[in-house]
């Protein structure tokens, strides 16, 4: 059982200072409590036997919670043997913790827990409820969010975005086949050939791709569409055909595509409702950060396909790209199967929580330097995942929602 350290965790009072003691000048010496994800339907836990060696062989203390791994069989023998200390309670597993990695935001009951001056590594996306965020802010809090992570090369150790996502498009292929009545590979058979199913994927980003890769492998034939000129190449190096647009491209910044028009979603339906009503299968992930997701397929598109058609749309976090989704249902209307399941990802939680702990892992490592937790704040993966810098919130659209609460 942990014994609480004395004096509990540092603060961050500014710019260059430290969070946690050196034993040496190499060693950090820092709890790190890993605890029992409470939002319902979450079953990916951070910590793995193995990030609990990486962690420990660094120095720091790695306090697991009773049962956090239970759900991804991630279970406490394991993690203790990997030499994670098994905390019995809730409690015990938070007190005193420098560090904090987890998968979902704190809930307002978690937030009590938070131990003031804490590191919080997790995902927090912008629509953390603002109670959570004043809390962690008054807490003084440093928080690091895997949404914000830049997608770079040097961060894709860290980038749990897109591991996570990557596990979603090839968990929505596998979801899809198993719903359509039909198989997915050609077959020459003595009663005649079986023709191929048709997948098309909207959105051909990180689960774009997957998704893509993953019915190939399966035996479909596959298209996909995109906004991004980038997409186009990396479609059709993994055998899809790119579904044409005579429209402009819509980058935006990082990576991410722009949010657009509804005068251009309007032409996009047009020109893709004949690639959707010939499919057996959509994947629909399109996304703009920060925003609703486009819609793709209206409701007449959809019930355009063939009975026993599937639909999966991850992006029903986000409101959906079908106009049938219901975010985490499974509906069937004029016998077209849509599956609108929230957290895709945590159908698979073992792999997910092995990719999703290492990325934790690595962020926290490099908070590391000569055995302290001292963020370099100038570093651009620091720096730009960093959201509240001991009890500041430097996330601007946080801070806009805060001061617009406050203002008279
Ligand atoms: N480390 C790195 O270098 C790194 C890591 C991850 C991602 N990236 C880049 O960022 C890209 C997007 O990342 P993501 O998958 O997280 O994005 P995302 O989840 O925000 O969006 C998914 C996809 O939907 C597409 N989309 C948006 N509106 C659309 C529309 N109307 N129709 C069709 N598609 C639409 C986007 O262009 C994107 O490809 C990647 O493909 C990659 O180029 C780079």
């Amino acid at each position: 059982m942990h014994e609480s350290r004395p004096g509990g965790p540092r603060r961050l009072p500014g710019p260059g200072a430290q969070v946690g003691r050196a034993r040496s000048g190499t060693v950090l010496d820092v709890k790190v409590a890993i605890p029992t994800e409470l939002v319902r339907g979450e079953s990916r836990v951070a910590v793995t036997p193995d990030t609990v060696a990486k962690l420990t062989a660094a120095g720091a203390e790695v306090v697991v919670e009773a049962g956090a791994g239970e759900r991804a069989h991630l279970g406490d023998l394991a993690l203790a043997e990997a030499g994670a200390t098994i905390a019995p309670t809730a409690a015990a597993c938070w007190e005193a913790a420098a560090v904090i990695c987890k998968v979902q935001p704190p809930t307002a009951a978690e937030v009590e827990r938070v131990p003031k001056g804490a590191v919080l590594i997790s995902f927090l996306p912008l629509s953390t409820p603002a109670d959570v965020v004043r809390q962690l802010a008054a807490r003084e809090v440093t928080a690091f969010s895997f949404e914000q992570i830049p997608r770079i090369s040097r961060a894709q150790s860290m980038d749990a975005l897109s591991s996570q996502a990557s596990l979603a498009g090839y968990k929505a292929v596998l979801v899809a086949a198993e719903r359509l009545p039909k198989i997915l590979p050609l077959q020459m058979t003595a009663a005649g050939t079986i023709p191929p199913a048709r997948v098309l994927v909207m959105g051909a980003g990180v689960a774009g791709l997957q998704a893509i890769a993953t019915a190939r492998r399966l035996g479909a034939v596959v298209e996909a569409t995109d906004v991004r000129a980038a997409a186009q190449d990396e479609v059709r190096s993994l055998g899809a055909t790119f579904v044409e647009m005579p429209l402009p491209p819509q980058e935006g910044s990082g990576g991410y595509a722009a949010a657009q028009s509804d005068e251009f979603l309007q032409r996009q339906r047009e020109i893709v409702a004949a690639r959707v009503a010939a499919a057996d299968i959509v994947i629909t992930t399109a996304a703009i950060p920060g925003r609703r997701a486009p819609v793709l397929v209206t409701r007449a598109m959809a019930q355009g396909m063939r009975p026993g058609s599937v639909i999966v749309d991850l992006a029903a976090d986000t409101g959906g790209n079908c106009e049938l989704t219901s975010p985490g249902e499974e509906v069937s209307v004029g016998g077209v199967t849509v599956v609108g399941w929230r957290n895709m990802a945590a159908t698979v939680p073992t792999t997910a929580s092995q990719v999703l702990a290492r990325n934790a892992a690595n962020l926290l490592l490099l908070l590391v330097h000569e055995g302290a937790l001292t963020p370099d704040f100038d570093d651009e993966v620091v720096g730009q995942s960093c959201v509240l810098r001991a009890g500041q919130v430097v996330e601007p659209r946080w801070r806009a929602q805060l001061e617009e609460a406050a203002a008279p």
